[in-house]
């Protein structure tokens, strides 16, 4: 199931990239060529990028790869600033709990 979510219009001379298909947590999505990953998660509707070990919630922050707030996994691989990498066709992109866990779907 696609998720079908509002999106800004483009304004001021800026344009998209060229849509592209990814996976967040499981579920089939869309992003834009040139969004960050963090970008693509907050237009899914869901602020929070991973939990701690303790459980508490952790997202965008510095947005410019410094404080690691916003840790996920991306194509398997966990610990994956979502602020500093760029979305592609057919990434696999997860919520991260803890230390590398995939997100409880
Ligand atoms: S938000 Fe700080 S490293 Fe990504």
């Amino acid at each position: 199931m696609t998720v079908d979510r509002p999106r800004l219009p483009a304004t001021h001379g800026l344009q998209r990239g060229p849509e592209v298909n990814i996976t967040v947590d499981g579920r089939p999505a869309s992003a834009y060529l040139g969004e960050s990953v963090a970008a693509a998660l907050m237009a899914d509707g869901d602020l929070s990028m991973r939990t701690t070990s303790g459980g508490e919630r952790r997202g965008l922050f510095c947005g410019m790869g410094v404080c690691f707030d916003c840790l996920v996994i991306v194509d398997g691989v966990p610990g994956t600033r979502a602020c500093v990498t760029w979305v592609r066709e057919g990434m696999d992109i997860a919520r991260q709990d803890g230390p590398g866990h995939r997100r409880a779907e």
